[in-house]
C-alpha cells in the first residue's frame, strides 16, 4: 500500500505529483505530502487525511523537482508528524516509502543510542537517517549502504538537496517503475506502471534491491552490487486519465451498475464452437497435464477463486482448491510440481499473492495469473496471464472485478473442460448459451435496485449479521458479508449453512439477521431446513432465492427473488444483491463508501 510518485523534468513538477497523488490515492489514504528542492533547499508539505486535506495547506516556491506520497500507516499513528516525506535531522535529505522495514525497531534504538532526534514513530525515518550517515557526495553509494542494512519488502524514492537533478529509486520485492518520456525531456517514478500523465514512456521496472538515478530524460540503474546494469524497457501508453463517477453519487455504484458491460466484455470473443484465449501463451499439454489445481487470492478475489474451485471441479473434473494466499504459501504439499497455481488479483500487486506465486514457481508449479491490470507484476510474473477487462476499479470496495473474475474462471473451467475431454460439445454449448444470459439477468436486478434499498433500510439498524449458503451460495455468501462489513462496519459473518448449528446458532436472537443465499437447486430442501432453524430461534431472515423457489416466502421474513440460472451461474446475480444491499446499507449509515476507513485498494505489504 501507499503510494511513491516523483517528478523530474520541464513540466511544473508539483502539479505533475498532484496529479500523480490523486491517481494513487486508491493506494491509502491515511496522509499525503510532497516534498520538492527550491534554489538548494528541501520545501516540503504534508498532512493527515485525504488529498483534499494537504491541497488546502500547499506552498511551495517553484520546484525543481517533487516527489510525493500517500500513505497507508503501517508504523505510526495516522497524524502529521508520521505522513511522509521524512528527513534526516539536517533536512538535506528527504524520503517516501511503501512496504515495511522489518527490523526498524533494532535500527531505532541504535540510532537513538546514536542521539539521533527523530520527530515520528515511523520505520520510513530510520531510512532518512542510515542515508545521512552513510552519504559522503554520492546519494546513490548512500542509499545502497543504507540498503545492507535494510530488511523486508519495500520502495523508496529520496532526493537530497545537493542533488537538484535526481530521483534516487530503489525496489526490493515491492512495486516501483521509473518512465523516461519518448522524447527525453522527463523522468517520472511512480508506484503504479499505469499512473504516469504524457504521451509515450519507456518504463522499466526495479527489482531485487536495484538503485535508479532519474534525471531529466535519463536514467542509470545499478544492481544491489552496485555494479552499472541495462534494463530493458516496456513501451507504456501514458495516457492516463483521472476516471470519473459519470454522474453517479459514488464509484461503487457505477461499478456495479457496469457490470452487465464488464461481464461481456471478460466473455467477448473467447468463444465460438469452444472456449480459447488469445493472450494464453501456455501450450495446450500443460493444461492436458494438470492433475491438481491450486487458486490463490485474498480478500474478494479468493472468494472469487472458491468459486472458481467449484466451476472446475464441475466441469473439468480436476481436483481444485482454493486458499488464502498468505497461508498457501506456507504449506509444501500444496503447491508440488503437479499442480496448476492460479493466482488471481484485481491490482496484480497483493503481496501476500505474489509471494506464493514466487513460492508456486520455487516449487516447479505451472502458474497463471488472472488480473484486471495489465502491466502489474502479477502478469508480468506468472507463466501465463488472463485478463479481466473491466477497466480500472475505483472503489476501494471491489464489485465488478470480481464478476470479471467469475466470468472468467467459468470460461477457463469450460476451457479444462474441453482439454480434459470432460464436458460433451453439447454441454459446452449449452453453458456457454447460458453464461450469454447473465448480462440481462444483472441488468434486472439493478432495475430492480430500489426494492434493495427499502430492504437495506429495514435492516441498517443492526450490527450483527449472519450470511449462510450451502455449495455455489456458500463463497457468494462470503462475499457479501465482506462487502457489508467493509463499508458499512457492521460485524456480518458468512458461515456454509450446514455449520450454524455447530455453534454459531448460539448467536441468534430478534437482533441478529440472517441473510441467506439460497439460489442452489440442489441444496434447496436444505437450506429451507436451515433458514426454518434460524427462524425458530427468532432471528429475522432474509432470502435471495431463485425465481422458482416460492416455498422459502413461508418461512423467510423478506424475499428477493432473483431469476433462474443453473446453480453454476447463479452466484453473478446473487452477488448483485449483495453488493446492492451493503451499499444501501452503507448509504443509510452514512459511511464513507468509495474509501472505507483502514484499507486502500493495493495490498502491497504482507
Ligand atoms: C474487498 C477487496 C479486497 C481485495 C483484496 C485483494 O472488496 O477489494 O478484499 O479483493 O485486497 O486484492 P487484489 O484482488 O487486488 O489482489
Amino acid at each position: 500500500m501507499c503510494g511513491v510518485f516523483g517528478y523530474v523534468g520541464a513540466r511544473d513538477p508539483l502539479q505533475v505529483c498532484l496529479t500523480g497523488l490523486s491517481a494513487l490515492e486508491y493506494r491509502g489514504y491515511d496522509s499525503t505530502g510532497i516534498a520538492g528542492i527550491s534554489q538548494g533547499k528541501i520545501s516540503f508539505c504534508k498532512k493527515a487525511g485525504k488529498l483534499s486535506e494537504l491541497k488546502k495547506v500547499l506552498s511551495f516556491p517553484p520546484l525543481e523537482l517533487a516527489i510525493a506520497h500517500t500513505r497507508w500507516a503501517t508504523h505510526g499513528k495516522v497524524n502529521d508528524q508520521n505522513a511522509h516525506p521524512h528527513f534526516d535531522a539536517s533536512h538535506s535529505i528527504a524520503v517516501i516509502h511503501n512496504g515495511i522495514i522489518e527490523n526498524f525497531s533494532a535500527l531505532r534504538e541504535e540510532l537513538l543510542r546514536e542521539k539521533a532526534l527523530l520527530a515520528s514513530e515511523t520505520d520510513t525515518e530510520i531510512v532518512a537517517h542510515l542515508i545521512a550517515k552513510y552519504y559522503k557526495g554520492d546519494l546513490v553509494r548512500a542509499l545502497h549502504s543504507a540498503m545492507q542494512r535494510l530488511k523486508g519488502a519495500f520502495s523508496l524514492l529520496v532526493i537530497h538537496k545537493d542533488h537538484p537533478g535526481e530521483l534516487v529509486a530503489t525496489a526490493r520485492d515491492c512495486p516501483l517503475s521509473v518512465a523516461l518520456d519518448a522524447v527525453r525531456t522527463e523522468g517520472i517514478v511512480s508506484s503504479d506502471p499505469n499512473v504516469f500523465f504524457g504521451t509515450n514512456f519507456d518504463v522499466i521496472f526495479l527489482k531485487a534491491s536495484e538503485i535508479a538515478c532519474v534525471r531529466k530524460g535519463s536514467v542509470d540503474v545499478v544492481d544491489s552490487e552496485l555494479r552499472k546494469i541495462t534494463k530493458k524497457s516496456e513501451r507504456i501508453a501514458g495516457s492516463f486519465t483521472v476516471p470519473s463517477k459519470e454522474g453517479f453519487e459514488h464509484y461503487m455504484l457505477k461499478e456495479i451498475y457496469e457490470q452487465p458491460i464488464t461481464i461481456q466484455k471478460a466473455f467477448l470473443g473467447r468463444y465460438a464452437r469452444g472456449v480459447s484465449f488469445e493472450e494464453l501463451s501456455l501450450q495446450d499439454a500443460v493444461f492436458r497435464n494438470t492433475s491438481k489445481i491450486c487458486i490463490i487470492g485474498c480478500g474478494t478475489s479468493s472468494h472469487a477463486g472458491s468459486i472458481g474451485a467449484l466451476f472446475l471441479e464441475e466441469f473439468a473434473g480436476v481436483f481444485t482448491s482454493c486458499e488464502i494466499a498468505s497461508e498457501a504459501r506456507y504449506r509444501p504439499l500444496l503447491l508440488s510440481p503437479d499442480t496448476l497455481v492460479i493466482a488471481i488479483s484485481q491490482s496484480g500487486e497483493t503481496a501476500d499473492t505474489l509471494a506464493a506465486l514466487h513460492e508456486a514457481k520455487k516449487r516447479g508449479c505451472t502458474t497463471l495469473g488472472l488480473c484486471n491490470v495489465k502491466n502489474s507484476a502479477l502478469v508480468r510474473e506468472a507463466d501465463g496471464a488472463l485478463l479481466l477487462q473491466a477497466g480500472p476499479e475505483m472503489s476501494v470496495c471491489s464489485t465488478k472485478a470480481f464478476t470479471s473474475q467469475l466470468t472468467t474462471l467459468f470460461l477457463f473451467s469450460l476451457f479444462m473442460g474441453q482439454i480434459k475431454k470432460t464436458l460433451t460439445q453439447e454441454r459446452l454449448l449449452l453453458l456457454q448459451e447460458e453464461l450469454k444470459t447473465i448480462p440481462a439477468q444483472i441488468e434486472q436486478v439493478i432495475n430492480r435496485a430500489p426494492e434493495i434499498q427499502r430492504l437495506a433500510k429495514k435492516y441498517a439498524r443492526h450490527e450483527n449479521f449472519f450470511f449462510m449458503g450451502r455449495r455455489y451460495m456458500f463463497p457468494t455468501c462470503l462475499e457479501a458479508a465482506l462487502k457489508l462489513k467493509e463499508i458499512s462496519y457492521v460485524n456480518a459473518n458468512g458461515y456454509p449453512a450446514g455449520e450454524l448449528k455447530h455453534g454459531p446458532i448460539a448467536l441468534l436472537d430478534a437482533h441478529f439477521p440472517v441473510i441467506a443465499f439460497c439460489a442452489n437447486r440442489q441444496t434447496e430442501e436444505k437450506i429451507l431446513s436451515n433458514v426454518m432453524e434460524v427462524k425458530a430461534r427468532g432471528a429475522p431472515v432474509l432470502a435471495i432465492a431463485s425465481d422458482h423457489f416460492k416455498q422459502i416466502q413461508k418461512a423467510a421474513d423478506d424475499v428477493f427473488y432473483i431469476p433462474d440460472s443453473s446453480d453454476s451461474l447463479a452466484p453473478f446475480a446473487s452477488t448483485v444483491v449483495g453488493q446492492l444491499f451493503a451499499y444501501y446499507i452503507a448509504k443509510e449509515r452514512g459511511c464513507e463508501i468509495d474509501q472505507p476507513r483502514n484499507l486502500a485498494k493495493s495490498v502491497t505489504v504482507e
